[in-house]
């Protein structure tokens, strides 16, 4: 091993992990540019959401994800990581550049790094069994470490007022439609989310789900809403510009990632933070106006005669890793 430039598999084997994280609507917004000591994340702006998404928040969170995804990936395969944010004010698309330096992996970098292909997003309803506080500590500490605050919340009736609202309004706007149907409820694609990936549920569960454009994933034999025991995770930043959006979404990595370790289910739900008014309405009556709503994340115990969930596709790393001239990377 050249202990000054890892070698192609490296990089090859650290960015794979980076794509495997979770993007809003599996659109996989970024590209990536690679040099012999660093590695470019960029935002693709043609895999934006302009109806679900229209201020780019999701796009960047989930750009962040995918920034953690290849830090924990380099820290595991022996490589640490200096990562300068949004290191051109001339280019915004330019989100990270990440500069690599040889440092041992630690145990722990190895465990969330052997959590990635495992994490799924599970739309299911979750057990009654109580996730414990030792793990909900755990996870507030993870965020934490990444500049974000992770609180639980109990106020269900005001989030359920909120993503009943967001539903609402979405449900009258024919382009949201027309785009989730582009994007949801395939089978087939490398991108979007495939229906046997998304479960059935009833506008009327403590929690309704996103409605996506066709599920067909079975709920666990005897899994019910009533009985489910999920936890509301709310993720906020003090601030809501690029930054603060980028490092929400390394947050919701780690948080995430941590989880899985921790053997814990969760699913992203966002809808009602990208209406305005709803996201407003969480952040006064759900934070206190006490920071930005980022991320909501529902937390849990999947039901002990669960499937385990098909890991939904994603797009090829020759189609979306260049050299830094913008030419194939050959590797
Ligand atoms: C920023 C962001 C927002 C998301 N919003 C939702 C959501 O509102 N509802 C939902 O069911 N899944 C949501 N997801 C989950 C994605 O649909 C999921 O990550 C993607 O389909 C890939 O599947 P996987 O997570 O199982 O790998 C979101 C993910 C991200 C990163």
């Amino acid at each position: 091993m050249n202990h000054h430039v890892p070698d192609t598999g490296t990089v090859r084997a650290a960015i794979g992990l980076a794509l495997r994280a979770p993007s809003v609507h599996n659109t996989q917004p970024w590209r990536w540019r690679v040099g012999d000591r660093t590695i470019h994340l960029y935002l693709d702006p043609g895999r934006a959401l302009p109806e679900a998404d229209p201020d780019h928040r999701d796009q960047l969170l989930s750009c962040g994800i995918a920034l953690h995804h290849l830090r924990v990936g380099l820290a595991a395969l022996d490589w640490q990581t200096k990562v300068h944010r949004l290191p051109n004010p001339n280019d915004p698309t330019h989100l990270a550049s990440i500069e690599l330096q040889a440092g041992e992996a630690t145990a722990h970098d190895i465990e969330l790094a052997a959590a990635i292909p495992r994490r799924r997003t599970d739309r299911r309803y979750y057990s009654s069994w109580p996730v414990p506080e030792s793990s909900l500590k755990r996870l507030a500490e993870c965020a934490a470490q990444e500049g974000t605050l992770l609180t639980r919340t109990d106020a269900f009736d005001y989030l359920w007022a909120a993503i009943d609202e967001a539903a609402r309004t979405h449900s009258q706007d024919s382009e949201y439609h027309t785009e989730l149907a582009l994007w949801t409820g395939r089978n087939g694609s490398p991108d979007g989310v495939p229906a046997a990936n998304i479960a059935s549920s009833k506008s009327t569960d403590p929690l309704p789900a996103r409605r996506f454009a066709r599920a067909t994933l079975p709920q666990p034999v005897g899994a019910r809403a009533d009985r489910d025991g999920s936890e509301v995770l709310v993720l906020s930043t003090p601030s809501d510009d690029t930054m603060s959006r980028l490092r929400a979404g390394e947050a919701t990595s780690a948080v995430m990632l941590t989880a899985t370790v921790l053997g814990l289910a969760t699913c992203p739900i966002t809808e009602p933070l990208e209406v305005r008014q709803t996201r407003d309405f969480v952040r006064m009556n759900v934070l206190d106006d006490s920071g930005f709503p980022q991320m909501l994340l529902r937390l849990g115990w999947a039901p002990l005669n669960a499937d385990p969930l098909p890991a939904t596709p994603r797009r090829h790393l020759r189609e979306l890793v260049t050299d830094l001239h913008g030419l194939p990377w050959t590797a």
